[in-house]
């Protein structure tokens, strides 16, 4: 692993982080409470992290890592694409991971370590993909070859009741990708007016009892306040009823909804894909996969945008041309081995020069 610079606070990990706005690391003084992001950094071996990166194949055939390339994995998780996209870039080849986990970071580390790759192959970075250029010019990342962005949370994550992100087991309404800062879900829900919360459920959720949840929360928070998992699935369930022919849980949506806005997922995603594109030598590519329609119409989007799709009259000349018309998605095989890919959608596209 590379150490730019060292890290005063935790050379162990070496995770670094740089702050917005400031060209040196955040080493002194740290900007948030230590004593939240120990637990994470501090653990002697991270705990078991389970994560079956999907379509690993495809994404592999995608980027098509020569021996030397440089690699920008934004969304490192529990570094199971890294790894494979670094094997694949040796002899030579480097790789900037980020997340804005901690855990996860800890579990991508000892998963790259634990591997035969040279010494000085990776760098991971604690820190959020809308600051994809600073994190990449403050770890050397000039120009890459690849970089590959698969959104959302992790399995580890989900199933981590303490994390808050699951309807299906009892913890605190946190939601947090980055749990060191910023609301939670249990802040918003606690906080918004149900006017925001109807909005929040309907547009991130694309939830049509938004209003009828909206209006039971605000009810039940006058009693007391909402502050686990369990209390807002129970909640929305009675919300919806049970009526339907779904087959989803009835709080899926509300939770989709919570954490998007929690972690301002769209946001990051808009604001990260023109920095990759940016970062791109000509010839390089650009992987995204998403998972709900939300993100895969904004990857879409930006895709056609910047290829110059159906002539449009753009300031600049396309720089991307677009490689999947329509997005790859896992097989039967691949959905049977790990449910959770069945909603993946992968989308690439190529830096022109
Ligand atoms: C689906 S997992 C990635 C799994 C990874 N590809 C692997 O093979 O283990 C998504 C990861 O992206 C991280 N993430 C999501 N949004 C982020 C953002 N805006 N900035 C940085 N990391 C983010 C999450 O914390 C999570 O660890």
């Amino acid at each position: 692993m590379v150490l730019v610079r060292g890290n005063c606070w935790e050379p162990a990990l070496a995770v670094h982080r740089v702050l917005a706005m400031r060209p040196a690391y955040a080493c002194a003084p740290w900007p948030l409470p230590r004593p939240r992001v120990r637990w994470a950094l501090d653990q002697p071996e991270p705990v078991a992290f389970h994560h079956v990166p999907v379509l690993l194949e495809a994404v592999l055939e995608a980027l098509r890592p020569a021996p030397g390339a440089t690699l920008i994995d934004a969304t490192v998780g529990g570094g199971g694409h890294a790894l494979a996209l670094l094997r694949a870039a040796q002899p030579g080849g480097r790789l900037l991971g980020i997340d804005a986990d901690p855990a996860a970071l800890a579990a991508a580390h000892a998963r790259l370590s634990a591997a035969d790759l040279p010494p000085g192959s990776f760098v991971l970075h604690h820190g959020r993909f809308a600051d994809l250029q600073a994190i990449a010019a403050a770890h050397g990342f000039a120009e890459v070859d690849a970089v590959l962005f698969d959104l959302g949370v992790s399995s580890h994550q989900l199933d981590t009741p303490e994390r808050g992100f699951s309807f299906a087991a009892e913890g605190p309404l946190d939601m947090r990708l980055d749990p060191t800062g910023g609301p939670s879900a249990a802040d918003l829900v606690n906080r918004l007016d149900e006017r925001e919360l109807a909005e929040l459920i309907f547009r991130y959720g694309e939830e049509r009892a938004s209003r009828r949840i909206a209006r039971l929360i605000v009810e039940r928070r006058r009693q007391a306040p909402i502050t686990t998992t369990a209390d807002l699935a129970a909640l929305v369930r009675r919300a919806v009823g049970r009526g339907g022919r779904e087959r989803i849980h009835p709080a899926t949506r509300t939770f989709q909804a919570l954490r998007i806005a929690v972690n301002r997922e769209l946001e990051q995603l808009e604001a990260a894909l023109p920095q990759a594109v940016e970062l791109l030598r000509p010839g390089g590519r650009l992987a995204v996969i998403s998972f709900h329609s939300l993100e895969d119409r904004i990857v879409k989007q930006f895709f056609r945008a910047e290829s110059g799709y159906g002539g449009s009259a753009a300031a600049r000349p396309p720089r991307l041309t677009i490689i999947t018309r329509k997005p790859i998605e896992a097989d039967a095989a691949e959905i049977a081995a790990n449910p959770r890919a069945r909603s993946a959608r992968l989308r690439v596209a190529e830096r022109r020069a």
